[in-house]
């Protein structure tokens, strides 16, 4: 199957009693056990046992064939969001004494989670999100943690150099692939690498689900699911279900966006208003080089940042005055959302390392829904104005 059959087909479902080819919701706690006909305890395709919704459920089993259909990994593991999936990875594979190099520029709960792990004994290391950074600080033994596009100033990792790298001095890398999906990139390809995606953003898709991803080899997501039922960082059967259905448009909503977002920050480019646009699609951006490397297909996501002219009262003032845009803090959904990274994912970062990352205090996020790009332009244009 080639990618977009994937994302409609890859679930693999079909019920033999009724002719269902969609998995419905299997809205249960518990399995009957032992199975009254064998006598044996029911197992899934991967071999571990169906009795209970904490550790297997078959709507989010189907979910797991169709995320692992797509990112081209052997398995994936469904969790409650991403920072469910992060978390669990986190204890999974660091113990006292380990290390933990991550982005400088990661998920402020990201960053906090991994500070924070100094309580059992692990050291983290922010490292600049550059392949040479990398390269420069990591050891064997390590775990390295990246995103593939970091937030809020979308700088693109050379995943694909940092991977040759960590396969060649033996450490773990985990890819957070949230923001570029794996529509344009499938790290689960590369050598030693574990993926992780918030299903709540571009997969899920509109803006009424959490959800998280493990994908990989499937010897070692064996541990890691263990890890999710003793944590209990599942998936629930109805965002699964939630989450397929999401999944199914995800190309053709990421194209769309893509084109969206290109039109808006030339746009916005061109705006009196506006001081600087970061979008990696812009000719003019760094880290498009990097992008045309990496990404498989020339789209560069629904999510841009800017400078406004001024600081935070206009900042504030364009805050309240979209209409068709919503302020709050998330991307990748139908709506178009307006984020103030200083009072969100960046409001727990000293000023000196935000002001390093640029994250500024007149500094927006926007990421472009599926309304009209006219619509998207003048009501920014309106606001600014
Ligand atoms: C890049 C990235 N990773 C992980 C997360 C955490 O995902 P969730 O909110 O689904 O827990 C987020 C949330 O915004 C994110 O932007």
């Amino acid at each position: 199957m080639r990618p977009s059959t994937k994302l409609v087909h890859g679930h693999r479902y079909f019920d033999e009693r009724y002719g269902a080819f969609l998995p419905p919701i299997y809205q249960v706690a518990m399995f009957e056990q032992p199975d009254r006909e064998t006598g044996e305890t029911r197992l899934t395709d991967r071999g571990t046992e169906l009795k209970y919704s904490r550790e297997e459920n078959p709507t989010v089993r189907a979910l797991e064939h169709a995320l692992a259909a797509v990112e081209e990994s052997e398995d994936a593991l469904a969790f409650s969001c991403g920072m469910g999936a992060i978390s669990t990875l986190f204890i999974a594979l660091l113990k006292q004494g380990s290390r933990l190099l991550v982005t400088a520029e990661a998920y402020g709960a990201t960053i906090q989670l991994a500070e924070e792990l100094s309580k059992f004994g692990v050291t983290t290391l922010k490292v600049w999100p550059s392949a040479e950074a990398f390269a420069e600080q990591v050891r064997v033994g390590d775990v390295v943690f990246v995103e593939t596009v970091t937030n809020p100033t979308l700088k693109v990792l050379d995943v694909v150099e940092v991977a040759k790298n960590c396969r060649d001095v033996g450490t773990t890398l985990i890819v957070d692939n949230t923001f570029a999906s794996p529509v344009v990139f499938k790290p689960a390809t590369l050598a030693r690498t574990i993926v992780v995606e918030s299903l709540t953003k571009y997969i899920a898709g509109h803006n009424d689900v959490l959800g998280g991803c493990v994908a990989g080899n499937a010897d070692l997501l064996k541990d890691i699911w263990d890890w999710r039922r003793k944590m209990g960082t599942i998936m629930n059967p109805f965002e699964a279900f939630l989450t397929l259905r999401g999944l199914k448009t995800l190309e053709i909503r990421f194209e769309r966006v893509s084109r969206t977002a290109l039109e808006i920050a030339e746009f916005l480019q061109d705006h009196p208003k506006i001081e600087e646009v970061f979008y990696p699609g812009l000719d003019s951006n760094p880290y498009k080089p990097i992008a045309d490397k990496i990404f498989q297909r020339r789209l560069y996501g629904g999510v841009l940042s800017f400078k406004v002219k001024g600081g935070k009262s206009e900042v504030k003032k364009v805050l309240s005055k979209v209409r068709i845009i919503k302020p709050a803090p998330s991307l990748g959904g139908t709506e178009s959302l307006l984020t103030y990274p200083v009072i969100s994912a960046a409001k727990m970062l000293p000023e000196d390392e935000r002001l390093k990352l640029g994250i500024t205090d007149n500094l927006l996020r926007l990421s472009v829904g599926l309304e009209d790009t006219e619509d998207l332009k003048e009501d920014l244009g309106e606001a600014l104005a």
